[in-house]
């Protein structure tokens, strides 16, 4: 099956998805078969056809009707424009989009009836084919769409099958708590260097670290558990967790959690 997918906006998500669709062996899009376009980047364009083989365009509105899938990894706010003009344009193709707060009602809502829409939540990971994505689909996603769905996903890595709801109420989960913590490696790292020793050296203490505590949670662990295996009662760990509790850690996260949320929501609903 010969897929001709264009991408709107050439930013970070376009290049995690071109990447791993273009590195994917058997991947039923070839990279002949992806054209990406932006709105004033030349620039990013070219570095993307330079280091991809995509085909480029400053004028994605005219490849619409050449295309079989359209997938819009431009900003939230680009949305509602966005649909005006591809709702003209438009029979049948599969539109996708991976920004935040913009569900399938929102664009079901906007273009054609009858056109199938799906909302894909990656994260950054994406890049290295590592993304932990949720998805929802539209009522009118077919089969054969979801064949071309699950391509994309498996492209840039895992990925759950959600209710829209789900998705708005996990976009922080998946889509934006990796800066949550990259932010609490880099509390840990200047703790370390503190102390002395290179940013290099640091660098190499947390990411091992951290990777053998994935490791245990992988292998089954409960973090309870694993944080009793750690901190022993009146011992030091235990007093580190005391000043985590004090400051109300686990209260703070959730409230990242929510705040993130709530602004992703109010991209979808602004109109
Ligand atoms: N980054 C993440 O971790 C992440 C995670 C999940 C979802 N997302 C979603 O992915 C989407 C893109 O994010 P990103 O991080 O890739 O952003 P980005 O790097 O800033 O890229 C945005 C891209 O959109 C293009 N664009 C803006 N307005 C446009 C328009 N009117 N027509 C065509 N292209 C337009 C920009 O082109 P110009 O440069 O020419 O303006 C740029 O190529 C967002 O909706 C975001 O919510 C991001």
């Amino acid at each position: 099956m010969m897929t001709k997918l264009l991408i709107i906006g050439a930013g970070r998500m376009a290049e995690a998805v071109i990447s791993g669709l273009v590195n994917k062996k058997n991947s039923t899009i070839q990279c002949d078969d992806i054209m990406v376009g932006n709105k004033s980047d030349k620039e990013r364009l070219h570095y993307l056809k330079n280091t991809y083989s995509v085909k480029i365009t400053t004028d994605w509105e005219t490849e619409i009707v050449h295309s079989d899938v359209l997938l819009i990894a431009s900003p939230p706010e680009t949305h509602e424009t966005m649909a005006s003009i591809i709702k003209d344009k438009i029979s049948g193709q599969l539109v996708i989009t991976v920004a935040a707060g913009i569900d399938p009602s929102y664009l079901e809502k906007r273009l054609v009836p009858g056109t199938p829409v799906c909302w894909i939540m990656p994260n950054t990971a994406a890049q290295l084919g590592q993304s932990m994505s949720i998805y929802t689909c539209g009522q009118n996603v077919s089969s054969e769409h979801r064949t071309i769905i699950d391509m994309i996903l498996s492209s840039i890595g895992e990925a759950e099958e959600l209710s829209e709801q789900q998705v708005h109420d996990l976009t922080a989960i998946t889509g934006s708590a990796p800066a949550f913590f990259y932010t609490f490696v880099q509390a840990l790292e200047t703790a370390a260097q503190d102390y002395g020793i290179s940013k290099g050296q640091a660098r190499n203490l947390v990411i091992k670290m951290v990777r053998g505590s994935v490791t245990m949670l992988e292998n089954g662990g409960e973090p309870e558990e694993l944080i009793a295996q750690v901190a022993s009662p009146g011992g030091s760990t235990a007093k580190g967790l005391e000043v985590l509790e004090e400051s109300h850690f686990k209260r703070i996260l959730l409230e990242s959690v929510k705040a993130t949320n709530k602004h992703a929501r109010s991209q979808g609903d602004k109109v």
